[in-house]
C-alpha cells in the first residue's frame, strides 16, 4: 500500500453514523430549491465527494431507449474542478460495471476490481468500486459510481449511504419532471387560450363586417327598386304643388302649400341619403381644389356666422376628385348635427390637413382606409359630445337621438356612403361635455 493513497474511513462508528445522517439531513433539505437536473446531478457529485467523504464521484444519465449511460457529472481526481465535462463518456447497457448496473437494476459493490472481468481498465487505477442506480417508476434512470484506489473500501455503511442518496435523487428528479411537465401544460394551456381568444376576436369581426355588408345589401336593394318610383311620384308631387302656387297665395293656404313642397324637398332628401349610405348615388366627382370648393360652399352659407373654415396652407392648391354638390350637402349635415349638439353662439371650426396614412397608424376610422396621401376635412365642435356606445351606432342608418320629426337618423349614414363611394372614410373623435370632430379623408391627387 503507497503512502500517498486516500485511506479509507476511519471514523468511530457511533460518531460517524451520527455525522452521516445529519449530512443526509441537510442533503434532503438542499435538494428541495434545486432548479434543474443539471444542476441536481452536479450537487449529489459534489456532495457525495466532499461532505459524504468519497474519492471521487461519477453520474450516468439513462436515455429514453434505455440502451445508453451518459455521463452528466463528475467529480475527483479525474475532474477535480467538476461543473463541466468536456467529452461525456457514453457506456452501453449490460457493458462494464456500471453497464451492468443499468441492466440489472441492482446495486454493486465490486471489492477487486483486478478480480473482475466486467472492470474496464482506466488511465486512474482504481481497485473498488461501488455503483448504485437511479430508479424511477420501474425505469432506470441513471447510476451513481464510486471508484476507491484499494481494495475493499466500501462496505455495507457506504451502500447504505449511496443508496438513500440515489433514492433522494430519484424522487428529485421525478418532481423536477413533473415540474417540467405541468410548466409546459400551463404554456399550452396558455397558448390555447390566447389562440381560443383570437379566434373569437376574429370571428366577432367577421360577423360584425357581415352584419354592415348584409345592412347595406338590404338597404342597398329597397332603396335601388323604390328610388325610382319614389323620385316619380315625388316628380309628380312637386310639380303640383308648383302649379298650385300661381293660384294659392291666400294665408293660410299659402303656408299650407309651403309646407307641403317642403316635406317633398325632405322627401326627395331621405331617398337621395339612402342612395348614398348604400353607395349607389350616381357620383360626378370633378378634379377640383378642396380648400376652394369649401370656402365657396361656407361663403353660401353666409347666414350661419358661428362658422369659421381656416384650411391648413400646405392644403391650398391641392386637388381631390370629389363630386361637388354631394360635397355640400355633406357638409351641410356634419354642419347642421354640429349645431345641434352646441349652444347657440359657440363656434364650429372647419379645418384642413394634409395626411400621409399608412397601415400602422392608429386613427379611429369609420372604416377601412388604404394607405396614401389623403385631405383631411375636420368639422369640429364644442357641444355635447358623444359616449362610446353612441359612437358605436352613429353612422347606422335610421340611429337619431333627436326627437320625431327633427331626426332622420341619415345624415352620418349618408356621410360614411358617399366617403367611401369616394375612395376615403370617416373619422369621428368625441368626448361628452366637450364636444366632438368629424373627419372626412380626401384621397389627394399626389403629393408627396
Ligand atoms: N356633432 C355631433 N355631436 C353630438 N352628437 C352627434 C353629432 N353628430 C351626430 N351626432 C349623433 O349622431 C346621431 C346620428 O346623426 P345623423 O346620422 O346625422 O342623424 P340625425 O342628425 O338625423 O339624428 C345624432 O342623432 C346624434 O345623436
Ligand atoms: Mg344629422
Amino acid at each position: 500500500m503507497s503512502e500517498s493513497l486516500p485511506q479509507p474511513w476511519v471514523m468511530p462508528v457511533g460518531q460517524k453514523e451520527t455525522a452521516t445522517l445529519r449530512t443526509l439531513n441537510s442533503f434532503a433539505v438542499d435538494l428541495i430549491s434545486i432548479p434543474n437536473v443539471e444542476d441536481l446531478f452536479w450537487y449529489v457529485a459534489q456532495n457525495v465527494v466532499g461532505r459524504l467523504g468519497f474519492v471521487d464521484c461519477v453520474i450516468y444519465r439513462a436515455d429514453d431507449a434505455q440502451t445508453t449511460l451518459v455521463q452528466v457529472a463528475a467529480m475527483g481526481e479525474k475532474n477535480p474542478f467538476g461543473r463541466s465535462i468536456v467529452n461525456p463518456l457514453k457506456i452501453p447497457f449490460g457493458e462494464g460495471i456500471t453497464g451492468q448496473v443499468a441492466k440489472t437494476v441492482e446495486a454493486i459493490i465490486i471489492d477487486d476490481l483486478l478480480m473482475d472481468q466486467n472492470y474496464i481498465e482506466d488511465t486512474q487505477a482504481a481497485r473498488s468500486e461501488i455503483c448504485v442506480p437511479l430508479i424511477s417508476g420501474n425505469r432506470v434512470v441513471g447510476v451513481i459510481d464510486s471508484e476507491h484506489p484499494q481494495a475493499g473500501a466500501f462496505g455495507a455503511a457506504e451502500m447504505e449511504v449511496l443508496t438513500t442518496i440515489a433514492a433522494m435523487t430519484s424522487a428529485k428528479l421525478d418532481l423536477l419532471a413533473e415540474a417540467e411537465r405541468s410548466s409546459q401544460r400551463y404554456h399550452e394551456l396558455v397558448a390555447a387560450h390566447a389562440q381560443i381568444s383570437l379566434e373569437a376576436t376574429n370571428r366577432k369581426a367577421l360577423e360584425a363586417e357581415l352584419f354592415g355588408a348584409r345592412k347595406l345589401e338590404v338597404v342597398g336593394r329597397l332603396t335601388g327598386r323604390f328610388a325610382h318610383e319614389f323620385n316619380n311620384l315625388l316628380t309628380v308631387i312637386s310639380g303640383n304643388l308648383e302649379f298650385l302656387e300661381d293660384f294659392v297665395d291666400e294665408p293660410p293656404f299659402d303656408e299650407n302649400l309651403r309646407d307641403a313642397q317642403i316635406a317633398a324637398r325632405r322627401g326627395a332628401t331621405l331617398i337621395q341619403s339612402m342612395l348614398a349610405y348604400s353607395k349607389r348615388t350616381k357620383l360626378t366627382p370633378k378634379k377640383m381644389c378642396l380648400t376652394e370648393i369649401v370656402t365657396d360652399i361656407i361663403a353660401r352659407m353666409g347666414r350661419m356666422e358661428n362658422i369659421s373654415f381656416v384650411p391648413h396652407a400646405s392644403t391650398a392648391a391641392v386637388d381631390v376628385s370629389v363630386d361637388p354638390e354631394m360635397l355640400e350637402a355633406v357638409l351641410l349635415q356634419l354642419i347642421s348635427n354640429a349645431s345641434d349638439a352646441t349652444p347657440p353662439g359657440r363656434e364650429i371650426c372647419i379645418t384642413s390637413q394634409r395626411i400621409k396614412h399608412k397601415h400602422s397608424d392608429k386613427r379611429q376610422l369609420a372604416t377601412a382606409l388604404l394607405p396614401g396621401p389623403y385631405i383631411c376635412l375636420s368639422v369640429q365642435d364644442r357641444g355635447a359630445g358623444m359616449a362610446a356606445k353612441d359612437l358605436q351606432q352613429i353612422f347606422d342608418p335610421f340611429y337619431t337621438t333627436k326627437p320625431v320629426g327633427s331626426g332622420t337618423g341619415l345624415g352620418l349614414s349618408m356621410t360614411l356612403g358617399f366617403m367611401q363611394q369616394s375612395g376615403g372614410t370617416v373619422a369621428v373623435h368625441s368626448v361628452v361635455g366637450e364636444g366632438s370632430t368629424f373627419q372626412l379623408y380626401f384621397p389627394s391627387i399626389a403629393f408627396e
